[in-house]
């Protein structure tokens, strides 16, 4: 079955794009530029202050620019001439949608097709704001001061700015940020290395964006510059570790920019985040935001680094315009990050985390509805986040490799720095990256491509089999070695852990059956000390075993890693393992009651219905 292309056309060059997760009339109006002046008051857990608006008139009969809004407070409305307030305009809020948040509804003059004008919305946001995490002192590394960070994506900046929430739309941007004495305040955007005095920091982003990739953090922040365009942000007492971990940054950017052509935004920084960030990684413009439990001490997670730096190709650059093309974002950049990985650390890494992605995608597609199998997703009626599965980011790159595999390594290359190239600072939806390599193909590697093949990778569930999987040799050689324990030819001190990589621990430990048993474990536990590993990804393996063997000795780890982590990636499976037994619920009961405060608004309302059987906002 075809699903019916999203776009439809408002005429000339400007192509309107039906979002259902927006609220916005963005057929009317488009949102060209927008300049911030905040306030972030800890103590009210505020953002406050005002944001002017740039709007493109596309119908000149509309007299209402609605804009997207979640739980904001709206002060007053200008009309602005040469920038500055000319007069009030009236403005309404709507009713609230589940999830989309209120329509903010503002009456202005028509006016005539093609023509700019200005607003400014006077606001503040809620203190339970949905995209921004306000953290008390004690949540922080060095315990003394208080910490904010934002996470817009998927519909989250309409929680703290007032704007067309879609990634079909972009806009530029400036702001004027004012924090408390001490503190730091970063961007994505352009971000000084020195701190300010005064507290007022300034920033501009004069590349287009989408709306989710607005990002902003304050708290007591060091900088430590780590390349000759890259520097890593952090609280002074990870900072140098920080540097260490992500030393091979400038090298990842340099093999992306042979690959796919020239990093167009300048500056790439990292801010590393307190350990309540509810993802890996988030790929902000010119500061992508990172967990800190990527800090393993010997660089074997930084995998995560290439994959956020890659999306300032696909994501940043080219943008998904809807959220229904969001494997457009992930599959693509799935696909960069396995080939900076193959650049720097060689194909084997490449392969196993090549290995390691096709296993966790098939351990979700075994309990995954098929309308949640398919690339091009259909969310209409459900909340963006829902998408978020490994269907994007494994089954999205196993079709590039497909199509590796069809047309060669080195077409495909080219055909993708083309496509970067042309639709630079623009959205795409699956629609248009089907036409562009059906087009492209056919001249590249005439009859190599099968459309009904194509077709059937974008737009039917599960793996087609046709797929061309790529295993590990090293790997394989794991599931023998894990093979000849279970069955009783081998002892565990046989094994030659000490020259195993983080990956094949990964792969030793989740290939266990489910039914191991708990002496099983125990022995495991003995032998390796699991409960002290400190690397958060074999530890999350580790745990999965312990809680479905029913090994008890490894919970006092457990509740300390979920008390302690707030990734969503994380924590979110040991819950859900957890809660299918009584013991192992009320266990989870009790943690979650003592975690819950310390994780981000999204971890815990993805939490709150499987943990506490209700959801925790309506
Ligand atoms: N853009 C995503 C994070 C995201 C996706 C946030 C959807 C909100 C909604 C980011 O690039 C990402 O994919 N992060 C991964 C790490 C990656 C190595 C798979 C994560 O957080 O686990
Ligand atoms: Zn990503």
């Amino acid at each position: 079955m075809l699903l019916a292309a999203a776009g439809f056309g408002v005429g000339g060059a400007l192509a309107a794009v039906a979002d259902p997760h927006s609220l916005a009339n963005l057929d009317a109006f488009r949102v060209r530029h927008l300049d911030l002046s905040l306030e972030v008051d800890f103590k009210a857990r505020r953002l406050s202050g005002t944001v002017d608006l740039q709007v493109e008139r596309l119908d000149a009969a509309a007299a209402e620019l609605v804009l997207d809004s979640h739980d904001l407070v709206i002060r007053q409305v200008w009309w602005l001439v040469g920038g500055q307030p000319e007069r009030e305009l009236s403005f309404a809020k709507g009713a609230a949608v589940p999830s989309l948040g209120e329509p903010l509804r503002i009456g202005v003059p028509t006016g005539v097709r093609g023509e700019t004008f200005g607003v400014r919305i006077s606001y503040q946001t809620s203190p339970e704001a949905g995209g921004l995490q306000w953290l008390e002192p004690a949540q922080t590394a060095g315990r003394v001061a208080p910490f904010l960070f934002s996470q817009s994506q998927s519909i989250y900046a309409r929680s703290w700015i007032p704007l067309q929430d879609s990634p079909s739309v972009r806009a530029t941007f400036t702001a004027r940020v004012h924090v408390p004495p001490g503190l730091r305040a970063v961007m994505g955007a352009s971000n000084a290395l020195t701190a300010s005095t005064d507290g007022w920091y300034h920033f501009e982003m004069p590349q287009p964006i989408p709306s989710y990739l607005m990002a902003i953090a304050a708290g007591r922040l060091d900088v430590r510059e780590i390349g000759p365009r890259t520097a890593v942000f952090a609280e002074p007492e990870v900072v140098a570790e920080a540097a260490y971990e992500f030393a091979d940054t400038e090298r990842m950017i340099e093999a992306c920019e042979r690959l796919y052509g020239p990093y167009r935004w300048g500056r790439y920084d990292l801010l590393i985040l307190p350990p309540s960030f509810p993802y890996g990684g988030m790929e902000n413009p010119r500061l992508s935001f990172i967990t800190p439990t990527l800090l393993a001490g010997d660089r074997s997670l930084v995998a995560t680094i290439a994959h956020e730096l890659a999306h300032s190709w696909s994501g940043n650059l080219v943008t998904n315009a809807t959220w229904r093309d969001f494997w457009l974002n992930e599959g693509f950049t799935t696909f960069l990050e396995r080939r900076i990985v193959g650049a720097l650390y060689g194909a084997s890494l490449e392969a196993m985390e090549q290995d390691l992605g096709l296993q966790s995608l098939r351990r979700q597609l075994a309990g995954l509805p098929p309308r949640s199998q398919v690339l091009a997703i259909d969310l209409r009626g459900r909340s963006p986040e829902e998408g978020t599965t490994d269907v994007p980011y494994e089954k999205g790159r196993l079709f590039l490799d497909w199509i590796e595999s069809r047309i060669g390594v080195a077409a495909l290359d080219g055909l993708l720095r083309d496509w970067f190239e042309s639709r630079a600072f623009q959205s795409a939806s699956t629609e248009e990256f089907r036409d562009f390599l059906l087009t492209r193909a056919a001249t590249l590697a005439p009859g190599a491509l099968d459309v009904a093949q194509v077709d059937e990778w974008l737009y039917q569930p599960g793996l087609p089999a046709f797929a061309v999987l790529k295993t590990s040799d090293v790997l394989a050689r794991i599931d023998a070695q894990r093979e000849d324990w279970l069955a009783g030819r081998s002892t565990l001190d046989s094994l030659p852990v000490t020259q195993w990589r983080t990956q094949e621990w990964l792969h030793f430990l989740d290939g266990m059956p489910a039914d191991l048993s708990r002496e099983r474990a125990a022995q495991l536990e003995t032998q390796f000390g699991l409960n002290g590993v400190r690397n958060a990804e074999i530890a999350f393996s580790w745990l999965r075993i312990a809680i479905r063997a029913d090994y008890r000795p490894a919970w006092p780890r457990l509740e300390e890693y979920l008390v302690s982590i707030g990734r969503r990636k994380l924590i979110w499976p040991l819950y859900s393992l957890l809660v299918k037994t009584p013991d192992g619920r009320a266990f989870a009961q009790q943690v979650y009651a003592r975690a819950r405060p310390g994780y981000h608004p999204i971890a815990a309302a993805s939490l709150d219905p499987l943990i506490l059987g209700k959801a925790s906002t309506p």
